[in-house]
């Protein structure tokens, strides 16, 4: 017998030319008669499916070559087509579920083309399986998903690095980027944007790990010398994040946040857009932050305060587009919150 058996065999079916084309085909192909039952099942049919022909001729592609749940719309779709003769599928290549002897779903690439059209149609389907491609197309996307989740961790990571040496340190950073984003959402920036303001918020002070606790935590207020000390934090901050490649500009954030628009910030001194549109965002709410908390040698000022404060440095200190966006999200009824760790923790973790 034939290894690919024809319902009507005549001489030109079964001529040479033909016999090599299906056996050799790289696409399995698989005829079946207008009841779906499987005439013909050839090599590389019987490699994606895992079926040997003979445990498939006779029965229905319903019954072995389709999943469960996919039976129904196939028999109703090839008595559609028998009844009607609408040829939704024939002739097209589409994308279907297929199931493989071990019950295994996998993707494939399905073309049926009607033989005899008539009384007695039979159907030949070329198939492949698409399940490693597919798979392939997929992979590079979840993978940057996956590098950029982990990056997100390692940020949050970082951030409880500071809280277990300062958690006064911690607590501002995490109120700081509740504004920051907020403010940064007023201001449109695409959230991918958004998302770098917030997270290099969240560790815009992590160079302070490397300032004296004693400095830190001296009340009253601090020595000139001191102040020098501090301002170390900025480079510090650049120094340990730079070295990572994340997406977002968190080092620059880190390393520019104390920097004013006519130059006289530190430590670069840098002046207007030279400054990252981050760092001026969070350069605001950590104004703005700092100012409303509690100093050991001050006491916190109101919100009308701290508004005027930087609403006098617009245009000097502070970017006057994002001083008008701070001060008009308080105007709106906006009330700094600090950001939950532990969600923040879960919420990086959903895949
Ligand atoms: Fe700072």
């Amino acid at each position: 017998m034939k290894p690919f058996a024809s319902p009507n065999p005549t001489s030109d079916f079964h001529s040479e030319w033909l016999h090599t084309l299906v056996e050799f085909a790289l696409d399995g192909i698989v005829a079946m008669d207008a009841r779906g039952r499987i005439m013909a099942f050839n090599p590389a049919a019987e490699k994606i499916f895992g079926y040997r022909r003979d445990q498939v001729l006779g029965f229905t592609v319903s019954e072995k070559l389709i999943p469960g749940s996919f039976q129904k719309s196939h028999e109703s779709g090839l008595s559609h087509f028998l009844t009607t003769g609408n040829k939704d599928v024939i002739g097209r290549r589409v994308e279907v579920s297929a199931m493989r002897a071990d019950q295994s779903v996998f993707a494939a690439e399905l073309e049926v083309v009607s033989v005899n059209s008539g009384k007695s149609p039979v159907f030949v389907a070329y198939i492949r399986d698409i399940s490693e491609k597919n798979q392939a197309e997929q992979e590079p996307g979840q993978h940057a998903i996956n590098i950029k989740k982990t990056l997100m961790q390692a940020i949050l990571s970082m951030s409880r690095i500071v809280e277990i040496r300062d958690p006064y340190t911690a607590g501002h950073q995490r109120r700081v980027a509740h504004l920051a984003a907020a403010m940064a959402k007023t201001l449109n920036l695409l959230e991918e944007r958004i998302d770098g303001v917030f997270l290099g918020a969240l560790i815009h002070d992590i160079g302070k790990i490397a300032v004296p606790s004693e400095i830190l935590a001296r009340p009253g207020k601090l020595e000139a010398e001191d102040i020098n000390y501090l301002k170390i934090h900025c480079r510090k901050g650049y120094e340990i994040l730079a070295p990572v490649k994340f997406p977002w500009p968190v080092a620059e954030i880190a390393l520019q946040h104390h920097e004013h628009i006519d130059g006289s910030g530190y430590p670069q001194g840098l002046r207007g857009e030279e400054i990252l549109l981050e760092s001026r965002i969070v350069c605001v709410a950590d104004v703005v932050e700092s100012l409303t908390a509690h100093r050991p040698y001050r006491p916190a000022y109101t919100l009308e305060k701290s508004l005027a404060f930087i609403g006098k440095r617009a245009g000097q200190c502070y970017d006057r587009q994002i001083v008008a966006v701070c001060s008009g999200l308080f105007k709106k009824g906006y009330s700094i919150d600090a950001i939950d760790m532990d969600e923040l923790n879960w919420m990086s973790s959903l895949s």
